[in-house]
């Protein structure tokens, strides 16, 4: 028997009329049960959240500083029982789930430390013509507004962290809306918001399914939308508010380009082992999990065994073992559609190296080959421990094999050569390269987002505070300059 969480209106607990259970994807059982906010419940945070915008802009950066670095702490303190919460509501293997939770905890300090020295505020002189005489501009940036954020379930604690904190660093009221299947780790951030001193009204957590989300995202009150999630969803959103600012982190079909300089043993061990890692890390399910390796065809005979031994290698199983790198997707549904997509490749000429089974929500970790271009894997974001593997000829085709793609969130190219390094960032269409690394490396303080089907806008703690807020000048006049 589990007991219905509470979720979070304007910081405190309430409960609704209706409740939903979060079922663990490795075995079914109940996580626990969570309450379903009302109508009139979200209407009392949204009214609580925009009528506590100014006061909350207007909060000492001390303030705001200190209950950042309070919920940074917490989470350390409750490192292992969090992890265990992500873990059984997401599946995501423990080691993983510790790896989410330390990040959140960085997530909150850079935001106190980026509260701390945000908006000092920039002058100018404007005496540079005869016009501006004893005039000088200051500019300052202010919140937009109340911000709604939407977060999936691929990382339920660290991608709400990466709407909420630097919200609350930059003084702007946020909604967080959870994704349904793994609102707990979001409850738990709320527990930890409780107990700082922030304004009534500031921040809450709203598990509101997904068929009522419309309503919210058209209300005029909440004029930032912070997006992470689906290409579909995301777009559907911006194109229903298209005056609204959306910030969207959507899709992605990384790549990591293996080049010819990167040729000894030890290199093609490192780039193996780092793309077999990050092609099945939490079952593939992150925007810039390895999904396609594109590699020059002076490395490609020595690279493939090792990329498949490699995948071989990673331990799948219960998430909640210490030693188990892949543990299930978050639903049976979804590994039933990464198995459709690897069985239409293959039905269409496609050569499986390894795995290709699927056992309820768990999918085996899996390599093809030869993959036809026009089969949905090579179109599409797989969300899945699914690998492709491409022979190319020198950088330039390498470079247009990684842009032959409707995504551009980051690529990743193995190389020891600082000029390639360079021709990579000029030509490749993403919104991060990765040398000597797969396109999966994410620091939390980096900017982070897309280019094309990608998505719009930058998360990165600083680079959300200044999405969240505008620019606004001050025109000082008959100064003695
Ligand atoms: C994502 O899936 O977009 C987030 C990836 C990450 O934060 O590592």
């Amino acid at each position: 028997m589990t007991s219905t969480h509470a979720f979070w209106l304007a910081g405190r607990q309430a409960t609704g009329e209706t409740a939903f259970d979060v079922t663990s994807p490795w075995d079914g059982r109940v996580v626990g049960a969570v309450s379903v906010p009302t109508d009139a419940q979200v209407e009392e945070a949204v009214a609580a959240a925009y009528a506590v915008r100014d006061e909350f802009a207007a909060t000492p950066a001390h303030v705001r500083a200190a209950a950042l670095d309070h919920v940074s702490r917490r989470l350390v303190e409750r490192t292992e029982e969090i992890a265990q919460l992500i873990s059984a509501e997401n599946g995501k293997p423990m080691k993983w789930a510790r790896g989410e939770v330390g990040r959140a905890v960085s997530v909150f300090r850079f935001a106190s430390e980026e509260a701390r020295r945000f908006n000092g505020g920039e002058a100018q002189r404007l005496d540079t013509d005869a016009g501006g005489q004893g005039r000088l501009a200051f500019t300052r940036r202010f919140p937009k507004g109340v911000v709604l954020g939407i977060a999936p379930f691929n990382f339920p604690l660290n991608l709400c962290a990466h709407k909420v904190a630097p919200a609350i660093a930059a003084g702007a009221p946020i909604i967080l809306k959870p994704a349904p299947a793994t609102p707990l780790s979001a409850l738990i951030l709320g527990e930890l918001l409780a107990e700082t001193e922030l304004p009534v009204g500031s921040w809450s957590v709203l598990p509101v399914p997904n068929d009522r989300m419309p309503a919210l995202v058209q209300d005029e009150r909440l004029p930032v939308i912070s997006f992470t999630g689906s290409e579909k969803v995301g777009y559907a959103i911006m194109d229903s508010v298209p005056r609204k600012h959306c910030t969207l982190e959507l899709g992605g079909n990384g790549a990591a380009v293996v080049l010819a300089d990167f040729a000894s043993d030890e290199d093609l061990e490192w780039a193996a082992t780092r793309i077999a890692t990050f092609s099945n890390y939490q079952g593939g399910q992150s925007c810039i999990s390895v999904q396609r390796v594109i590699a020059d065809a002076a490395v490609y005979d020595r690279l493939l065994p090792r990329i498949v031994a490699a995948v071989e290698a990673q331990v799948t199983g219960d998430p909640s073992d210490d030693a188990t790198d892949v543990g299930p997707l978050v639903s049976e549904d979804a590994a039933k559609r990464v198995e459709s997509w690897v069985d239409e490749a293959v039905e269409a000429g496609a050569s499986l190296l390894t795995g290709g089974k699927r056992d309820g929500a768990s999918y085996a970790p899996t390599v093809l080959a030869d993959v036809p271009a026009d089969v949905t894997l090579s179109c599409e974001e797989v969300f899945g421990p699914v690998l492709t593997v491409r022979k190319v000829n020198g950088e330039e085709e390498a470079f247009a094999a990684v842009n032959d793609s409707k995504y551009g969130l980051q690529a990743g190219v193995f190389t020891h050569d600082l000029q390639t390094a360079f021709r990579a960032h000029r030509a490749l269409e993403v919104g991060g390269v990765v040398v000597g690394d797969v396109p999966s490396y994410r620091a939390d303080q980096m900017p982070y987002g897309g280019a094309k089907q990608s998505g719009v806008g930058r998360e990165g703690v600083r680079f959300a505070m200044e999405d969240y807020t505008y620019e606004r000048v001050m025109v000082l006049t008959g100064l003695a300059l």
